[in-house]
């Protein structure tokens, strides 16, 4: 027999005029409301008391629901002096970032074979672009603290960051395979999967 509250569920309105898009909630449009289109969590810095010194608030679909089917997202960096938003890539989208406080060395890297790398310092108020799935990062090289605002044209572009991808893949890749595409010895590589 049913529960009274999962009929009650079952029955009510709202949860009939609920589907899923893309595999998230897709609100029908007579029950939209404008809090919907509305996100307030960006107002505060992120917490960069970590071993890269920056973080980064993510405003994707995910914790956006607003921009489902919209085909863009966009986050917040926060940057401690000295910090770093580590060697990354979006599988999905390219990126806009601009500083918005602070002075920020910004790069990134292309594909094989040249593997050149593109880098500027840029200040508040430039803006630059990360071709998608390239290897880009921000280094924090002001006195101060610095932050920037990305842009993205995916509603979940997703981040890859490759030390955590390589060192910190769970089952962890074979110890003796990263020695050989690293040419460095296995020492070195369990010090460095030790630290993710
Ligand atoms: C910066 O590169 C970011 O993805 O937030
Ligand atoms: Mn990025």
């Amino acid at each position: 027999a049913l529960s009274l509250p999962l009929l009650a569920i079952l029955v009510s309105p709202s949860w009939l005029y609920w589907i899923l898009v893309n595999g998230f909630a897709c609100k029908n449009p007579k029950l939209v409301e404008a809090d919907d289109f509305v996100f307030t969590g960006l107002k505060k810095a992120g917490n960069t008391s970590n071993a890269v010194g920056s973080a980064v608030t993510n405003v994707f679909v995910t914790e956006f629901p607003a921009l489902n089917t919209l085909g863009l997202a966009m986050a917040r960096v926060d940057y401690a002096p000295g910090g770093i938003n580590p060697p990354h890539i979006h599988p999905r989208a390219s990126e806009m970032l601009i500083v918005i406080e602070g002075t920020l060395d910004t790069g990134y890297v292309d594909s094989n074979p040249g593997n050149r790398r593109y880098t500027k310092v840029i200040h508040k108020g430039d803006v630059t672009v990360f071709p998608p799935g390239l290897i880009h990062y921000q280094q924090n090289v002001g006195n101060g603290s610095a932050v920037a605002l990305a842009f993205f044209n995916s509603q979940k572009p997703d981040i890859i960051t490759v030390a955590n991808a390589v060192f910190g893949s769970k089952p962890a890749l074979p110890i003796d395979l990263l020695a050989k595409a690293f040419q460095v010895s296995e020492s070195v590589i369990a010090e460095i999967q030790s630290k993710f």
